[in-house]
């Protein structure tokens, strides 16, 4: 606008330096004045709209935040010269057992399968027994006839543990109808249980296990079981060819279209909202079909949930309204880029749009990559699932908006990989800054971006050792409310130079 109107003067002033008639002059002046007046009302329009757009109900919901610079936005926390280490100790041996052999059922989506996958080699490990080739899940509810070879990369997987355990596809011809030992083991079991269970060895050759997810303890174990796990989960569980080449196509499509990207886990799906009960923002049909669901889905043994209790004790995963008002406090500017790694959003752009109309630069797999290119995989939700993974293990930040295995997964890879940034809504406490919000105690701005930013300034993922149970916590809940060891392998798998030098 004001460009316009320099060149508009310029060229008009170049007019009048020439000898001209009064007539002339007068209609020149004329032109000039009628122009101007038409500058006015463009620009006294553009005040206008400027003033609506400032008026307090729109100001309300799409406030200004303050600009934060960019290496606070954007830079990966101090990390102290920490790397990833996962070599075993001098007195490590290799498990050879070739004639014993266990085979694993395994269960769950893409990330719980691939914990439970890493868990099992080093179980193969502590049992020395041979590892045949997993099978995956295809009766759950992820639905999915991919086997191990479509995910994974075989080869690569047999190759990279080959000096840990032996790994075979399949058993030999001549085991294939002898009798089975079959176990659930149970979980965060330690070594002395995997010791005592080789007894069944002295009447099976073939272990078999039915579900991958009894997990490994998290702590107390050897240094160089919690290494082969590291190896087996950051080194041998490489994705197939065909998801790491497209995976790596979609990083690079991102990077062009913006210096840095947010990857988003907007874990906002029907089935998690369904199981948690959380139905904060939801119509009163949309809360129907969602308890119905549960109603009908046998293996979730809560049915009756109270959606409020939920939401208060930080238990529901950020609805994308959420999520939209949680990064604009954090100061990310409209048009930062960011990919949502997720499967379907519940309610569609229904929902969706309470994001996107305060981050409009949305992306995902579907816009990134063409119909093409996502043939393989739109009926495989564990191979989508790994492209999701690659996509956010590579990004600048990111934001899980819900805990579960796949946001403790990449949370601790991008730890292993040199502590990129990864922020962590602290969801209770949001919930309760969320709430000052709806009841007018709080508004958008920079007190509340504030507020906001002081309770996450320890979540951005930074080195700290994996934590312990809550205190007063006892018995086999403590486990479980461990941090688990793939979502933190600190001090196990990240060293500096003091530590390595104590432990090898
Ligand atoms: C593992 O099993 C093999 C036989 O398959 C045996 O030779 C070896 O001694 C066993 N290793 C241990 C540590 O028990
Ligand atoms: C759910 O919990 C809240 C808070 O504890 C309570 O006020 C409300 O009455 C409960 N709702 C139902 C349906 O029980």
């Amino acid at each position: 606008m004001v460009n316009f109107r320099g060149s508009s003067h310029s060229k008009s002033s170049s007019i009048f330096s020439r000898r001209s008639s009064p007539l002339s002059i007068m209609l020149y002046v004329f032109i000039l004045f009628a122009f101007s007046i038409f500058i006015f009302i463009l620009y006294s329009k553009d005040i206008l709209e400027d003033e609506e757009k400032k008026s307090p109900s729109i100001s309300e919901m799409k406030p200004k935040s303050e600009q934060l610079p960019d290496d606070i936005l954007w830079d990966a926390p101090f990390s102290y010269g920490l790397r990833p280490c996962v070599k075993p100790s001098a007195r490590y041996k290799g498990a050879q057992g070739y004639d014993r052999y266990m085979t694993v059922r395994s269960n769950g989506g893409l990330n719980q399968m691939r914990a439970g996958i890493a868990d099992m080699v080093a179980v193969a490990h502590i049992m020395n027994a041979t590892l045949v080739i997993p099978q995956l899940d295809k009766r759950s509810f992820w639905q999915d006839t991919s086997i191990f070879s479509d995910i994974f990369d075989e080869i690569h997987f047999i190759m990279t543990l080959q000096t840990d355990v032996r790994i075979v596809k399949e058993l030999p011809k001549e085991l294939e109808s002898a009798p089975r030992a079959r176990k659930h083991f149970s979980s965060w079991s330690g070594v002395s249980y995997y010791e005592e269970m080789t007894q069944i060895w002295k009447d099976y050759q073939i272990l078999h296990v039915a579900k991958s997810d009894s997990r490994l303890a998290n702590n107390d174990l050897p240094l160089d079981v919690q290494r082969l796990r590291c190896r087996a989960f950051y080194h041998a569980l490489r994705f197939s060819p065909a998801i790491e080449n497209l995976g790596k196509k979609l990083v690079e499509r991102l990077q062009s279209r913006s210096e840095r990207y947010i990857a988003l886990h907007l874990r906002y799906e029907k089935d998690m909202l369904s199981f948690t009960g959380c139905t904060h923002g939801l119509t009163e049909a949309e809360s129907e079909e969602l308890r119905v669901m549960r109603e009908n889905t046998n293996h979730w043994k809560i049915k009756n949930i109270n959606a409020t209790e939920q939401r208060i004790g930080g238990l529901c995963p950020l609805t994308p309204k959420e999520v939209g008002i949680f990064l604009q406090a954090l100061g990310y500017p409209p048009s930062t880029l960011i990919y949502i790694a997720a499967g379907e959003i519940y309610g569609g752009n229904a929902h969706l749009s309470e994001l996107t109309y305060r981050f409009p630069n949305v992306v995902y797999k579907e816009t990134l990559a063409s119909k093409g290119e996502l043939k393989g995989f739109s009926n495989h939700a564990s191979q989508s699932a790994a492209l999701d993974y690659i996509i956010s293990i590579e990004s600048d930040v990111f934001i899980p908006s819900h805990s579960g295995n796949m946001a403790r997964a990449v949370e601790g890879h991008r730890r292993f990989l040199g502590h990129r940034k990864t922020v962590t809504p602290d969801r209770r406490g949001l919930v309760a800054l969320f709430d000052m919000l709806e009841s007018g105690v709080q508004k958008e701005g920079s007190s509340f971006s504030h507020l906001v930013r002081k309770l996450h300034k320890n979540r951005q993922g930074g080195p700290r050792q994996r934590e312990g149970a809550p205190s007063g916590v006892k018995g086999r809940a403590r486990s479980r409310l461990e941090e688990h060891f793939y979502q933190n392998p600190y001090p196990e798998c990240i060293c500096g130079s003091k530590i390595t030098v104590r432990w090898t």
